[in-house]
């Protein structure tokens, strides 16, 4: 059997960084209740007259090809998660490739929010393992910074979001690879956790231009307290489901790697599955909850750290708005 491997990863963070007692001066809110609720200390927001969704992912993609030592034009398909594109469309993979300078070669926009990583990897995974494609570059990507409510009115999600870009880039390979991947989704939740407008369900009328006067239908509208329930919950079926089909235990596991959407969120997965700090990767201290490009960030901290060896048996793992999660299980 012939499996899709991981042979490079970067990622690209804007240079600005905002502190929560910066935040602190926008809105009602305090450092101490951020640092309590989410764990988030700071994230990074972009200066939007410089950058874009798209040349944040080029430089991640860029740093993921150069440790690969693949040339750019070896890429061959582009799949790319976002909720965040720079257009309401064209998305944001058509941009990339652009960026890249890559005429011609197709590519794929996922819009699963926080699991949009995993469900574009598994994409990839199918279309490598089909021998369709030879280079796919798997990129997650998102500046939320300019759409967040940063009055008091937004608090609740505005301490939360951040920007930033994460790619890998997956080959075919004779051994493992990635294992397996997981997908799941129950639209019930959908409103639990979205952004309104603009959604084509609008009548006409309240779509013009002129009719637009209330714009707070399009800033996040999150109830969190359903989204942690939920989570925690999810998250680790989706974990036990990967460790299971692959006839491991999570004592196996050398690294999990789950979706940066709440430090406490990660603290209860780890304590209700049993693992070992060390078994645990966390970055969303430094970058706060950047959706798709959560997972590839934190991999490729990871990798830069030294936790992610070869042969190493690592999970990733998220949970987010639709609701929709996943799991991947990887030998690196
Ligand atoms: N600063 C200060 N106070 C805030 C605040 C902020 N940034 N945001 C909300 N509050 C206030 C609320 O207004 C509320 O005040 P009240 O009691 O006077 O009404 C109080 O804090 C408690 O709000 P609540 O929403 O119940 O807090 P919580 O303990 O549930 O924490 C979250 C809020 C968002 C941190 C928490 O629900 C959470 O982490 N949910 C999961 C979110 C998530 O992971 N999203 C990403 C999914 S991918």
């Amino acid at each position: 059997m012939s499996y899709s491997k991981i042979v490079g990863v970067g990622h690209c963070v804007p240079d600005q960084v905002i502190t929560n007692d910066y935040l602190s001066s926008l809105m009602d809110t305090n450092d101490a209740w951020i640092v309590e609720r989410t764990g988030i200390h700071e994230r990074r927001w972009v200066d939007p007259t410089k950058d874009t969704v798209a040349n944040l992912a080029a430089r991640a993609s860029l740093k993921a090809l150069e440790r690969a030592g693949i040339g750019v034009k070896e890429v061959d398909f582009i799949v790319f998660a976002t909720i965040t594109p720079d257009y309401y469309f064209p998305g944001s993979g058509v941009l990339l490739q652009r960026e890249l300078g890559l005429e011609g070669i197709g590519a794929l926009d996922i819009r699963n929010a926080c699991s949009g990583f995993i469900y574009a990897l598994s994409v990839a995974d199918q279309f490598i393992k089909s021998g369709m494609y030879k280079t796919i570059l798997v990129v997650g990507a998102e500046i939320q910074s300019t759409a967040l409510d940063v009055t008091t009115r937004g608090r609740n999600t505005a301490v939360i979001f951040g920007d930033g870009a994460g790619a890998v880039v997956l080959r075919p390979s004779e051994k493992p690879g990635i294992l397996s991947t997981h997908l799941h989704s129950d639209g019930r939740f959908a409103e639990e956790l979205y952004v309104r407008d603009p959604g084509s369900s609008r009548p006409r009328e309240e779509r013009q231009p002129e009719q637009i006067l209330d714009t707070t239908t399009y800033k996040v509208v999150m109830n969190g307290s359903q989204v942690f329930k939920h989570a925690v919950v999810r998250f680790t079926e989706v974990i036990n489901e990967a460790l299971v089909a692959n006839q491991v235990t999570k004592d196996q596991i050398s690294l999990l790697i789950p979706h940066q959407a709440n430090l406490r969120i990660s603290q209860f997965i780890q304590e209700k599955m049993g693992l070992q700090n060390e078994q645990v990767f966390n970055n969303i201290m430094h970058y706060g909850n950047t959706t798709a490009a959560s997972i590839p960030i934190a991999l490729s901290e990871a990798f830069e750290q030294g936790r992610v060896r070869e042969n190493d048996l690592l999970c990733l793992a998220a949970f987010g708005s639709g609701f929709t999660w996943a799991s991947a299980l990887i030998r690196w």
